[in-house]
């Protein structure tokens, strides 16, 4: 099976065996198979958040359990219950739709709701952990239903449990989301700042930010319908006070941001651009033109393509600013 129309950065990959997994009972089939049960396995949900460098003699299983409704209604909040396999922009869209506002910062990234626990998707002051209720996972080893709670997933900056103890061990179904009453607006990011700044709106409601977040998106984030490419490639570094000093020092321009905990989160995009590499290639990846934080397809690429760029950028970040860049993605 080929897994080229399955990963959004479009890398070329075969898959010896694929199963579609449309339910629980689906991942129970699986593990009760005589041969099935045994054999490696490796979970693919949107492919927006994967790089194929070789073949998958692994079993895939491809998420695709579907379905969303509300199912509980309490005095501050909504909570929604939506399956794995449902595309997250189109959630965000239907809980906006039903009226159950708090997910439109999230709107336009690519990828499955079951894909975003695992990363802990967020954009524009908002991350999945801030909405997170529970979540069904199936465990490929018993086959039995688990849920877990916020605290269980172990949610950090785009990681989670899933990508550590849990990685590869059990498959999510299905996750609920947490939409708080009343609903508040989140405002503090400097693009929506210059959103209400250009269009002269200062009380968005939350179909407007739905709007502006999906303009910012479009506006520098490459459509992995048009051009292969799997969001930022890297995550933002997280620097110690001293550690920024030095680098502020060495540049006063670079972008940062002081976190709760005393800590400064850097712009990769900012350090990559510092290096030169906006629009460049090696073979057929590059680095966007309009995002330096985001590696694309330039036509035909391969994984060990996009390896080797990443690679040449986190040289050259290191060596200029003795920073080490780790990928978001991750890579098979
Ligand atoms: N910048 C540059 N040059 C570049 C790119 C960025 O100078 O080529 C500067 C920008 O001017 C800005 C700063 O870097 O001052 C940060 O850029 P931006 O606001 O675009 O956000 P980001 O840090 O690049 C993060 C997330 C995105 C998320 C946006 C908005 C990570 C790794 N990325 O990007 O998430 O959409 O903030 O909240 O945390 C993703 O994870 O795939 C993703 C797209």
């Amino acid at each position: 099976v080929s897994l080229k129309s399955l990963n959004t950065f479009g890398l070329p990959a075969v898959a010896g065996r694929l199963v579609r997994i449309t339910s629980d009972a689906d991942v129970r089939r699986v593990v009760d198979h005589p041969d099935l049960g045994r054999a490696p396995k490796f979970v693919l949900g949107g492919g927006s958040n994967v790089i194929f460098t070789r073949d998958m003699p692994e079993l895939v299983l491809k998420v695709e359990v579907m379905g969303q409704r509300l199912v509980e209604e309490r005095a501050d909040a909504w909570i929604v219950e939506i399956g794995a396999g449902e595309r997250w922009h189109d959630a965000v869209a239907w809980t906006l739709d039903q009226g159950w506002p708090g997910l439109e910062n999230m709107a336009l990234i690519p990828g499955t709701v079951g894909a975003a626990p695992v990363q802990n998707i967020g954009a524009y002051g908002l991350e999945l952990q801030d909405r997170f209720e529970s979540l069904d996972t199936v465990d490929l080893l018993t086959g039995r239903t688990v849920t877990l709670d916020a605290w269980q997933c172990r949610f950090g900056y785009r990681d989670s449990i899933f990508k550590g103890a849990l990685a590869g061990k059990s498959v999510i179904t299905r996750v609920r989301l947490r939409l708080p009453k009343p609903w508040q607006p989140i405002l503090g990011y400097l693009d929506l700042e210059r959103k209400m700044a250009e269009t002269g709106c200062t009380t968005p409601d939350a179909r407007t930010i739905f709007e502006w977040v999906c303009q910012i998106r479009r506006a520098k984030l490459p459509d992995p319908a048009h051009i292969g490419n799997v969001g930022s490639f890297f995550k933002n570094p997280v620097v110690t006070p001293e550690q920024c000093r030095d680098i502020i020092a060495r540049d006063p321009h670079v972008v940062h941001y002081p976190m709760e905990d005393g800590h400064f989160k850097l712009a990769a995009g900012w350090l990559i651009d510092a290096c030169g590499w906006k629009g460049k290639t090696i073979g057929h990846a590059g680095v966007y033109e309009k995002q330096a934080l985001v590696l694309v397809n330039r036509g035909g690429a391969i994984g060990s393509e996009v390896q080797t760029l990443a690679r040449a950028i986190q040289e050259s970040v290191y060596g200029r600013f003795g920073i080490r860049l780790e990928p978001e993605p991750v890579v098979v």
